[in-house]
């Protein structure tokens, strides 16, 4: 019996990202669903964007991807992609989109207090009066830093590799981690975020990714 390899591996291809991305999107509480009926959408540190790919496959162009290099995958794609740092005044318009949605970007990986408040302040800004910011894990950047200096431990094992950890080393990582989450939601409300957070149950998400912050205009 004949088989077409090619085509089989083309199927799952696209079955993998779109794997891939209901994951992203079910990190921050959506579906590629929920993602069609919105007008704009910018996924915001898309990686190698699988959200704005699995979209085209789903027949949505309502996605743009941005971060701070084109991923080579992507580039041959023809993606809307917008090549960024969110440290910087971003290029968007105001009211530009009606979600924004980010997995381990640029809040993740901030290093100040004030480079996070600049990014959520640009965010704000271009969202449209009924939009939504989504944002997984619920720890930035700036938050484990901070943590690095007052528990050098932590530091410590989060320079080691995951699967490389001891058990012991793992359970000792992700007290710190959800410590941080708790911070990370403490330190916005002091600087006068109103947010909401979720914590969905039915993920495979390790625990220290578990959950989003949702911002509202
Ligand atoms: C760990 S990857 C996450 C990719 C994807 N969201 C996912 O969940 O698989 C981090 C992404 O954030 C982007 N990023 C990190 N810092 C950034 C910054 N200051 N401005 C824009 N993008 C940033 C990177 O370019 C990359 O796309």
């Amino acid at each position: 019996m004949a088989t077409n390899f090619g085509e089989t591996e083309a199927y799952l291809a696209e079955q993998r990202l779109a794997h891939e991305a209901s994951q992203i999107l079910g990190s921050v509480g959506l579906s590629m669903e929920e993602l069609g009926k919105k007008k704009k959408v910018l996924d915001l540190g898309a990686g190698t964007c699988q959200v704005e790919r699995a979209a085209r496959a789903f027949g949505l162009r309502n996605v743009v991807s941005a971060g701070m290099h084109f991923p080579k995958e992507a580039k041959a794609a023809g993606l809307d992609y917008v090549e960024m740092d969110a440290a910087q005044p971003w290029k968007f318009e105001k009211s530009s989109f009606d979600l924004i949605v980010s997995r381990k970007g640029p809040l993740f990986h901030t290093r100040t207090k004030d480079e996070a408040v600049f990014m959520l302040e640009e965010a704000l800004r271009t969202l449209s009066p009924e939009g939504e910011l989504r944002l997984n894990p619920l720890r930035f950047g700036f938050i484990k830093n901070e943590m690095f200096a007052k528990y050098p431990r932590f530091a410590d094992l989060e320079g080691q590799v995951r699967h490389m950890r001891s058990l012991h080393d793992q359970k000792e990582w992700e007290k710190y981690s959800l410590e941080a989450n708790l911070e990370t939601a403490s330190r916005l409300r002091s600087l006068g975020y109103d947010f909401s957070t979720a914590l969905p149950e039915n993920t495979s998400d390790p625990i220290e990714n578990r959950g989003y912050l949702v911002f509202k205009k």
